[in-house]
C-alpha cells in the first residue's frame, strides 16, 4: 500500500487564486489508474486554501470573529478543490471516496491530538481510494489552525506503515544545493537520512528550488523515521508517478527509511 502525497503546486497554479490544473490532475489519475495500487491519496491546498488562510490568519488560531467567515470560505474553497480532484479520478474510472479531514481530526497546538482511521481501513478494504486532503481543523488549544496535508501524510504513514511515501511535487526531487542558482548542484537519487543531513550543515541547504522544501525536510525525516521509504518526483512529467508505483526506474529521489 502507498500513501501518495498530491502537492498543491502540481494541481493548482499557486500564483493564481483558485486555479486548478485539470491537465495534470488527469495525467496523474490516469497513472494512478493504470498503476492499480492500493492508494491512500492525500493533496495539497494551493492557491484554493493557502492565500485565504494567510488572509484570515488561521494559523495563529482564534484571534477574532472575522476568522469564523474566513474558516468557512477556505474549507468551502479547499472542498472546491476535493470536487475537481474527485471528478477527475472518477473520470478516469477510480472509486475514490473523500475524507474531509476536520470531520474526523481535532489538533492540539497544531499537533494531532484525535484521528479516525478506520474510515481509511474500511473504505481501502472495500476497494476505495480514500482521498484526504489539507484543510481547516478544531485545534484544542488555538480554537481552531490549518492541518496541512504533509501532517495528514505522516500521520496516515505512522498508522498504516505503507510500503512507501510519495509525494509528487513541481521538482524532480532534492538536488544538493539550489540548482536555480548554483551550477554545480547534483541531484540527488537515493540518500539515507544521515546523508542528507549533511546537505543541512551546507549554507544552500537542501536543495531545492522552492522554499517549501525546507518545511518537507521536517516531514522527510519523520517519515523516513518510521522505517518507511520516502520518494519525491515530478508530478508533471509523464509516468513519473506510474513508474514509481510499479517499482520501475525513473528519475526521482529516494530516502530510505531508518532501519533500527
Ligand atoms: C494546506 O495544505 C491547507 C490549507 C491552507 C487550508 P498543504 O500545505 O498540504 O497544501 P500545499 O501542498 O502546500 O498546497
Amino acid at each position: 500500500m502507498f500513501v501518495v502525497k498530491l502537492g498543491g503546486s502540481v494541481i493548482t497554479d499557486k500564483s493564481k487564486k483558485y486555479f486548478f490544473k485539470k491537465e495534470v490532475m488527469d495525467k496523474l489519475s490516469i497513472e494512478i489508474k493504470k498503476a492499480n495500487k492500493d492508494i491512500i491519496l492525500v493533496h495539497g491546498a494551493g492557491s484554493f486554501g493557502h492565500i485565504l488562510a494567510k488572509e484570515y490568519m488561521l494559523n495563529q488560531g482564534y484571534r477574532n470573529d472575522e476568522q469564523l467567515q474566513g474558516f468557512s470560505l477556505t474549507h468551502a474553497m479547499v472542498q472546491k478543490l476535493n470536487s475537481l480532484v474527485l471528478s477527475s479520478l472518477h473520470d478516469k474510472g477510480i472509486a475514490a471516496v473523500s475524507i474531509p479531514p476536520h470531520v474526523i481530526l481535532k489538533l492540539d497546538d497544531h499537533k494531532p491530538s484525535k484521528m479516525d482511521y478506520n474510515v481509511f481501513r474500511d473504505y481501502l478494504d472495500k476497494g476505495f481510494t480514500p482521498v484526504t486532503f489539507g484543510d481547516v481543523a478544531l485545534d484544542k488549544k488555538l480554537g481552531f489552525s490549518i492541518c496541512s496535508g504533509d501532517l495528514l501524510l505522516q500521520m496516515l504513514a505512522k498508522h498504516f506503515k505503507p510500503e512507501k511515501v510519495i509525494f509528487a511535487l513541481d521538482e524532480d526531487g532534492l538536488y544538493t544545493s539550489n540548482p536555480k542558482i548554483d551550477k554545480n548542484a547534483e541531484f540527488i537519487e537515493k540518500s539515507t537520512m544521515d546523508e542528507l543531513e549533511n546537505f543541512t550543515t551546507n549554507s544552500n541547504r537542501y536543495a531545492d528550488v522552492t522554499k517549501g522544501m525546507e518545511g518537507k525536510i521536517e516531514t522527510i525525516k519523520n517519515i523516513a523515521n518510521l522505517g518507511i521509504d520516502i520518494v519525491l518526483l515530478n508530478g508533471n512529467i509523464d509516468n513519473r508517478l506510474y513508474d514509481t508505483l510499479i517499482g520501475k526506474e525513473t528519475k526521482h529521489t529516494l530516502i530510505y527509511g531508518e532501519k533500527k
